[in-house]
């Protein structure tokens, strides 16, 4: 035999030598569910260790976040019913939970950096991402709350936008909002190829952000489709997104492929939440080692191509890779 693939495994010295893909805390976005009230820290059930913050406990969060490496958070808001309306009012409310939090995480950190999210769900008493008509999701009409949510983000403090809604024409349409309004240095990160997915059953527990009716189909992609999705990552580089974003990851590595193979931007991929549950449930029945199955998620994700990997998992990573 000539070649022995073994001999570049025999030792970790060399193992670590040829590793190709390298794992590292500054490639990870921590999402954060932030709710109303003061003192209030409770767990989300369907994730264990992820925890949903009043404002004021969520700055210690970023501070011990900070410690262990991880500078750039992805806050979401879980609005009370009562303040949720068809056309998702209290997104643009500058005194409303989500703007304010922003504000004073920037004024404490000026460090850190915020991917705030622009989508209706959170504050729409429909639970879809657009302003809902005879079980229609308008497009262009919804494009005028998002553009209004994304500027007063960008006037809040916000360093990036991450577009999460799936309208058509929603980037160019918050790119010409936020450059009339003096805010060419925020950057954009779409969600560019979000699909319809189970896997996002989780987040919306913890938001109680669900559908009241129908789905998301008629907005978010098929699972079935991968070539749709050059489509949408066309669309986002003429209309001027920073960042291409797959959601969900795990089950859609070659969409990641894809896109880091076909654009020079850099992409990222969302460890969602429904992904993040599975190697939680398993490693509590002892069924998987959880601390090698995540390694293992985030180390494939990296290595299919994503730059940047939105996770759950960010702070138990940082922890124990210091
Ligand atoms: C909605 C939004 C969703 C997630 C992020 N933004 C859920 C949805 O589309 O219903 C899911 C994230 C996760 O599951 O971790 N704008």
């Amino acid at each position: 035999m000539q070649r022995r693939p073994r001999r570049n495994r025999k030792s970790s010295v060399i193992r670590s030598m040829v590793e190709e893909t390298k794992l590292s805390v500054s490639n990870l976005i921590f999402p954060l569910f932030i709710i109303e009230g003061s003192q209030q820290k409770i767990e989300v059930s369907s994730m264990p260790g992820i925890y949903r913050y009043s404002s004021d406990l969520v700055l210690g969060e970023i501070e011990s976040c900070l410690k262990l490496g991880i500078n750039t958070f992805a806050p979401f808001p879980a609005i009370e019913d009562a303040k949720k309306d068809k056309y998702a009012s209290q997104s643009h409310n500058p005194e409303g939970l989500y703007l304010k939090a922003i504000d004073q995480i920037k004024k404490e950190f000026p460090e850190c950096c915020l991917m705030t999210d622009v989508a209706m769900d959170p504050y729409s008493s429909d639970g879809h991402d657009g302003i809902v008509e005879n079980g229609e999701i308008l497009n262009d009409e919804t494009l005028e709350v998002l553009g209004k949510m994304a500027l007063a983000q960008a006037q809040a403090g916000s360093d990036i936008i991450g577009p999460s809604d799936m309208m058509d024409g929603r980037v160019g349409f918050i790119r010409n909002v936020l450059d009339e309004n003096g805010f060419t240095n925020v950057s954009i990160m779409s969600y560019t190829a979000k699909y319809a997915s189970a896997f996002y059953g989780p987040f919306r527990d913890a938001l109680d952000s669900a559908p009241k009716s129908g789905d998301k189909k008629t907005y978010q992609m098929d699972p079935a489709n991968q070539r749709e999705a050059l489509i949408e990552a066309d669309l986002d580089v003429e209309e001027g997104a920073d960042f291409l974003m797959v959601k969900p990851a795990l089950a859609y590595l070659d969409v990641i492929k894809l896109l880091k193979e076909n654009y020079d931007l850099p992409i990222a991929a969302y460890n969602v939440s429904g992904e993040y549950a599975m190697v939680k449930a398993a490693a509590e029945k002892g069924w998987l080692d959880g601390e090698k199955t995540m390694l293992e998620s985030l180390l494939s994700i990296k290595r299919a191509g994503a730059d940047i990997i939105l996770t759950y998992f960010a702070k138990e990573f940082a922890e124990i890779s210091k």
